[in-house]
């Protein structure tokens, strides 16, 4: 059996960028209450027409790739996790196998939303272990601006959440002290509501009743997000996958040297490095920027860390995430 290690990583956001105050013009909503509860001073849009989420992950992709040391052709296997693809399908994995050239290898696409780099990441993990697959391209990205309520109505959730890509490059790692440790996954779906996009579906609301209806004041095809009691949950589960992941290894929080969080709100993310005693420098946030990105928030924040030196060799690296599924997980590295 291998490890698998991390030897490639990117990101991608779009120029325009959209502050609380723009916000503020469109919709009932201030500068004030949004950093307040959430830490967000502003977030990346993209300009309709200029990209996709694929194109998106594509840009991550690339300098990940470059950065890996390795040709694009060497890339066996793709793992792309979004909750907002270019088309309802095929998924993108298939568009970053065509955009980019690489040969007919497989592509997966991964439906975990907040959870999904986490997820991408165990999955590519268990792949490069097995021996199957010995370089593999894990994305990460999100358009979430196209779809957003981006009025009064909507505002609890559109001035959350941001666009953006990010993505690494994973391959064969022999010693097995090293790379990714371990994975740890979760779910629940008794709360699958709670934090949902029911339509386009063929559950609640199939295409047909959209049509038919022709309703403007139809909101199942807006996410809705029972804030408080996401919050409630993300701070328990987020502590929980931190811990078990630690314990699985025999560590402890104080060995923890770079802890990325989903970037979801910064609040969670205080509580989390409160709760756990860390310290400023053992925790890296950058939602102040971003917003939520979602499926691309750890991979954008890790290679915001690791550029900025953050992350050096040796260093024992935790990746958490929280998100609509409910769903969680963590990854404990040995970068
Ligand atoms: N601007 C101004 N006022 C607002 C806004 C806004 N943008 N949004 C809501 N309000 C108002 C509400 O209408 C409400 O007013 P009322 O008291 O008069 O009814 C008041 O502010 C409080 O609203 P709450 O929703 O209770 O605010 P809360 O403090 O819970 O903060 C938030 C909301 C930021 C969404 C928070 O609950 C949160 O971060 N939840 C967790 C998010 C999360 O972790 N998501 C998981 C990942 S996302 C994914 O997986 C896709």
């Amino acid at each position: 059996m291998y490890n698998s290690k991390i030897i490639g990583l990117g990101y991608f956001v779009p120029d325009n960028v959209v502050t609380n105050d723009m916000l503020s013009e469109i919709m009932d909503t201030n500068d004030e209450w949004i950093q307040e509860r959430t830490g967000i001073k502003e977030r990346r849009h993209v300009i309709k027409g200029e990209d996709t989420t694929s194109t998106m992950g594509v840009k991550a992709a690339r300098i990940a790739i470059e950065r890996a040391g390795i040709d694009k052709d060497e890339i066996d296997f793709i793992v792309f996790a979004t909750l907002s693809p270019d088309y309802y399908f095929p998924g993108p994995g298939v568009l970053v196998q065509r955009d980019m050239g690489i040969k007919t290898v497989g592509a997966i696409d991964i439906r975990n939303q907040c959870s999904g780099f986490v997820y991408g990441i165990s999955l590519a993990d268990q792949y490069i272990k097995s021996g199957m697959y010995k370089n593999v391209l894990v994305i990460g990205s999100e358009l979430h601006s196209g779809g957003l309520d981006m009025t009064t109505r909507g505002r609890g959730v559109s001035v959350i959440f941001g666009d953006g890509a990010g993505a690494v490059v994973m391959t064969r790692e022999e010693d097995n002290s090293k790379g990714i440790l371990s994975t740890h996954l979760h779910s629940e779906g008794a709360h699958a509501e709670e934090l949902s996009l029911i339509a386009p579906g063929m559950g609640k609301r199939w295409v047909l009743d959209i049509l038919k209806d022709n309703d403007p004041d139809d909101e199942s095809y807006f996410p809705y997000m029972n804030g408080q009691f996401v919050f409630k949950n993300a701070v328990v589960r987020f502590s929980e996958v931190i811990m078990e992941g630690l314990k699985a290894n025999n560590l402890e929080p104080k060995d923890i040297d770079m802890l990325i969080p989903h970037q979801a709100n910064l609040r969670i993310s205080q509580f989390i490095q409160h709760k756990m005693r860390l310290r400023d420098d053992q925790v890296y946030n950058n939602i102040m920027k971003y917003g939520n990105t979602t499926a691309a928030s750890i991979p954008i924040a890790l290679t915001e860390a690791w550029e900025q030196g953050k992350i050096k060799e040796g260093d024992l690296v935790v990746l958490a995430a929280f998100g609509s599924g409910f769903t969680w997980g963590s990854a404990i590295i040995r970068w």
